[in-house]
């Protein structure tokens, strides 16, 4: 919409003195790049979050039925961080952690701590919300839960046992991720990007 005004009050941007008009140009059609803001960051991470997810679901259910259960040990780790490497550029960091790690890598580590533990007891009394996030400086952090489903109890349940036992007792002298159930809160994604 074009508006003609025969006024001198400014109008704030984008105004142009053509003789006694003035002209008040249009808004452009592509929005400036909006600078990152919190609620910005949290969609963001949330989209790479699931996009990680599915990726990493769908590895998993394929490499679990092309395999068996003991090769798709190698998704879980070498997908899991190839996916995540993926996801973590321009600034960004995408990772899972897990108060119960499996590789002692998977640890929370600075600030992920306190906000893993504030997730957990949000998920235990089963609060709606399912992140949380938070903004430092130039840093922008978010974390979601996950969640144990039918698939992880294989290699994170109650039973395991024989060759996929093994191997995982051989790969992972201090596993803290079995034992679990459905449902129980298995862990977080964690997303971290720093703005220049
Ligand atoms: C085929 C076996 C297997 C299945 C199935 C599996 N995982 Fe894992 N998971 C692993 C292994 C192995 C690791 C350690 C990866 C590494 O070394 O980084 C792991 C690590 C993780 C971690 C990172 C924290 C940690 O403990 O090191 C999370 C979170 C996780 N799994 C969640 C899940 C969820 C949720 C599911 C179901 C959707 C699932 N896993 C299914 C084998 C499996």
């Amino acid at each position: 919409m074009r508006t003609f005004l025969r006024t001198t009050l400014a109008i704030g941007a984008g105004v142009f003195f053509t003789g006694s008009l003035f002209v008040v140009a249009e808004p452009p059609v592509t929005p400036p790049e909006s600078k990152m803001d919190q609620i910005e960051f949290d969609r963001q991470a949330m989209a790479k979050i699931r996009s990680f997810a599915i990726e990493l679901k769908t590895r998993l259910k394929t490499g679990i039925q092309d395999g068996g259960p003991t090769k798709a040990i190698a998704v879980c780790h070498e997908e899991a961080e190839k996916i995540a490497a993926k996801h973590s550029e321009q600034g960004w960091l995408v990772r899972r952690v897990s108060d119960r790690p499996r590789n002692p890598n998977n640890a929370a580590q600075g600030w992920e701590g306190k906000m893993l533990t504030d997730l957990k007891k949000n998920y235990d009394v089963g609060s709606e919300k399912k992140y949380l996030s938070e903004q430092v400086g130039n840093e922008f952090r978010l974390m979601k839960s996950i969640a144990i489903d039918a698939v992880c109890l294989t290699c994170h349940g109650e039973n395991i046992q024989g060759e996929l036992k093994d191997k995982l007792d051989a790969l992972y002298p201090n596993d803290l991720a079995r034992g679990y159930k459905m449902e129980d809160f298995r862990g977080a994604f964690s997303v971290t990007y720093t703005a220049e």
